[in-house]
């Protein structure tokens, strides 16, 4: 959403096939009438399978299949999906990947040009990101960045918690942002209201509005959510709300 709010034409696959959620994220489940699944079988156009958001209508999501874990899909499946959407002349293709290393994974992977492999400040989760990490480069994705979610400067200052340099160079990846734990985001998914479209933005939607620049290549300042200073995240947050 936040790229889409950068004026860039962004269709977003859900390719977590057998827990697809991106639908409910947006709030477009009432609107999944044809899958991806009717594109490749030549049930219908990738048109009318698209669920433009009438929020912003430069976001399309591109949902899999609406039979959970029925279908499976290939590489060559996802090569000829991204192909029709580049030719509609989406700037960006955003794929969400399944979580796990298996070949549902690997097939999402198949036509990347570059990947975001979002972690948590825990130990589990950033040794499934090193994996993830090893699996992207031995499938010819070079180009990878990391965002770190979930982080609690609070927890980083009594040393409960790794900082996100710490998780950067444990990964060794280059970092492209830091999102702070925030309960909105757990309001906003389950409202299916993306949190970066409300009016005044927490940090959080600061944080995704952000990472959204660095992705399209505007050198943007990273927040600093080991050592928050709160005047200049309001300046931030005013200068965002004043955007709309
Ligand atoms: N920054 C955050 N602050 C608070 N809660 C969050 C934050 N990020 C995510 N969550 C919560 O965690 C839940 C899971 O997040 P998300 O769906 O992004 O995880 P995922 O890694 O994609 O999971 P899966 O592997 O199932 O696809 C969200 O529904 C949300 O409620
Ligand atoms: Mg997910």
């Amino acid at each position: 959403m936040s790229m889409a709010r950068l004026g860039y034409r962004v269709a977003l696959i859900d390719a977590d096939i057998g827990l697809r959620n991106l639908d409910l994220l947006l709030g477009l489940e009432n609107r999944v009438m044809y899958t991806a699944m009717e594109v490749l079988e030549g049930e219908c156009r990738m048109e009318q399978a698209l669920i433009r958001d009438k929020r912003w209508r430069t976001l399309a999501l591109l949902p899999i299949s609406k039979n959970r874990a029925r279908y499976n899909v290939t590489k060559n499946n996802m090569q000829t999906l991204i192909k029709v959407l580049k030719e509609m002349e989406f700037q960006y293709i955003i794929i969400d990947c399944p979580a796990g290393i298996d070949v549902g994974f690997i097939n999402a992977i198949a036509c990347a040009d570059s990947a975001v492999i979002v972690t948590t400040p825990e130990i589990t989760a950033i040794r499934d990101a090193d994996r993830v990490a090893g699996l992207l480069e031995a499938n010819g994705v070079y180009d990878v960045k990391l965002l770190v979610n979930r982080v609690r400067a609070d927890m980083i200052k009594k040393n409960d918690m790794m900082s996100v340099k710490d998780v950067q160079e444990m990964l060794g990846v280059p970092l492209l942002g830091a999102i702070p734990e925030d309960t909105e985001v757990i309001v906003s998914t389950n409202r299916g209201e993306p949190l970066v479209l409300k009016k005044k933005l927490t940090l959080a939607g600061i944080a995704y509005e952000n990472a959204a620049r660095r992705i399209s290549g505007k050198s943007d300042f990273l927040i600093d959510l080991d050592k928050p200073k709160k005047g200049l995240f309001q300046r931030v947050g005013e200068f965002f709300a004043g955007d709309e």
